[in-house]
C-alpha cells in the first residue's frame, strides 16, 4: 500500500514545489547585487567615548564593504541599507552607543544593566540611503565602566548590514 502511495505522492509533491516557483509577474529578488556583511568580536570592550568599535571576527562580507581593521562599512554601491548592531554587556554597566553615518547619528541606543553576574544584549536597527562611498559604523557613545563590551560563545556583539 505504501509503496504504491509514495511515488505519486512525492510525483505530487515536486509537481507543487515546481508550481511554487511560477508566481505571476515573476519574483521579487531585491536589488541583485549582493552587498552584505555581519562581523563580530570587538576588538576592543573597553572603547573610550567617541571611539568606532571594530568587530573583528567577519563572518560575511559580500561586496567587501565592511573593513574588520577599522569597524568601518564604506559601501560599495548607492541605495538603500539596513543596518543592525547587537551589544552585550557586562552586568552594572551603563552604555550608549549609536549607528552612526558620516558623523551623523542615525540610531542611537542605550542600555542600564543591574542584573547581578549576567551579561544581557539589546540590538538596534537602522534603515539609510547611501551614495557609494559612504561610510557607516557603530560609536560608543558613553559608558560608566571601561570595560562595557561583552562577549562569548553564547552572546555575540555584531554589526550587519545588507543593501536592499
Ligand atoms: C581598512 O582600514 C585600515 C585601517 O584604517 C586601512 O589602513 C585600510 O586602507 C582599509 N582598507 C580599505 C580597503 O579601505
Amino acid at each position: 500500500m505504501f509503496l504504491t502511495v509514495l511515488p505519486a505522492l512525492l510525483v505530487a509533491c515536486m509537481s507543487a514545489s515546481v508550481r511554487g516557483f511560477v508566481v505571476p509577474g515573476g519574483l521579487v529578488t531585491g536589488s541583485g547585487s549582493a552587498v552584505v556583511f555581519h562581523a563580530h568580536g570587538p576588538s576592543n570592550t573597553s572603547p573610550a567615548s567617541g571611539k568606532i568599535i571594530e568587530y573583528t571576527v567577519v563572518e560575511v562580507n559580500e561586496g567587501q564593504g565592511y573593513n574588520a581593521s577599522n569597524g568601518v562599512f564604506m559601501a560599495p554601491a548607492g541605495g538603500m541599507y539596513m543596518f543592525s548592531t547587537q551589544t552585550c554587556i557586562w552586568s552594572n554597566t551603563f552604555v550608549l552607543i549609536a549607528i552612526i553615518k558620516e558623523g551623523v547619528v542615525v540610531q542611537p541606543s542605550a542600555l542600564y544593566d543591574t542584573s547581578p553576574g549576567y551579561a544581557p544584549c539589546f540590538s538596534s536597527q537602522a534603515f539609510v540611503r547611501l551614495s557609494a562611498g559612504q561610510r557607516v559604523w557603530v560609536e560608543s557613545r558613553r559608558t560608566n565602566n571601561g570595560n562595557m563590551l561583552f562577549e562569548d560563545e553564547g552572546r555575540w556583539t555584531s554589526f550587519s548590514g545588507v543593501l536592499l
